[in-house]
């Protein structure tokens, strides 16, 4: 099995995500919040590459529309996209959620020509570890990023699944040298993940728009046993 690592959806090139099993991560704060909201009880959860997008597919329909652009909840929205918002669960059981976000709802969209496409996020290490190696495919792990480039807290929740997916029994791995790096970067915070958020620039900027606990959130370490999983159109625990 080869696991290989995009810094950002724009560096998940189209044709190598055929054939592979790819999982994505906004650890700060899409991937962590759509886990949340799954985990306390929406239904689904449909991924919206913008505003307009977002209104479309909720019409007149009663989902939940939730996001952000800046880490501000974008003006109109009745929520959106800190996972503190979804700790409560939905109003009624099996909600849906229609959530757009800066980068994170896109590199979803984008990974979609993958075999199959699951998210995740520190919340979820051992499960998305645990649901990406058990069809055997190689393993795309896609990071959200920030405008098209590098965040440290994607890469650092790839590390994390990554641990995870190595200590699995008689798996024979090898990885790009992103990979590898992600993986040394979760072994520094693997005591303390809430400092490798706080040392990330999105993290800092969170902090700065006083979103502190949304990080404490973020970085629990294996909270929820569940393995997002999006369809093409939409996402289910
Ligand atoms: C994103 O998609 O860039 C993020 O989720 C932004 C955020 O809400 O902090």
């Amino acid at each position: 099995m080869f696991i290989k690592l995009a810094p950002s959806a724009a560096h998940a090139a189209q044709p190598e995500l055929a054939g592979t099993t790819a999982v994505v991560f906004d650890v700060l704060r899409a991937t962590s919040t759509i886990v949340t909201a799954l985990a306390r009880g929406y239904s689904k959860v449909y991924p919206a590459v913008d505003v307009d997008e977002a209104l479309h597919i909720a019409g007149s329909r009663s989902h939940v529309l939730a996001g952000e652009r800046g880490g501000l909840k974008i003006t109109g929205f009745p929520r959106g996209n800190s996972p503190l918002e979804f700790v409560a669960g939905p109003e009624k059981d099996g909600a849906e959620l229609v959530l757009t976000t800066s980068n994170g709802t896109g590199a979803v969209r984008a990974s979609s020509t993958a075999d199959r496409v699951l998210l995740g996020s520190v919340l979820n290490a051992r499960a998305a570890a645990r649901a990406a190696v058990a069809h055997g495919q190689d393993i795309y792990l896609v990071c959200a990023g920030s405008g098209g480039g590098y965040s440290l807290e994607d890469a650092l929740g790839a590390g994390f699944v990554l641990a995870e997916m190595l200590k699995s029994a008689n798996l024979a791995v090898e990885m790009d040298d992103r990979a590898a790096a992600a993986l040394c970067l979760a072994r520094c915070y693997s005591h303390d993940p809430l400092a490798g958020l706080m040392n990330s620039a999105h993290g800092k900027a969170l902090v700065r728009l006083g979103r502190e606990e949304d990080l404490r959130w973020c970085s629990q370490l294996n909270m929820f046993e569940i393995a997002p999983v999006y369809n093409g159109e939409y996402i289910t625990a």
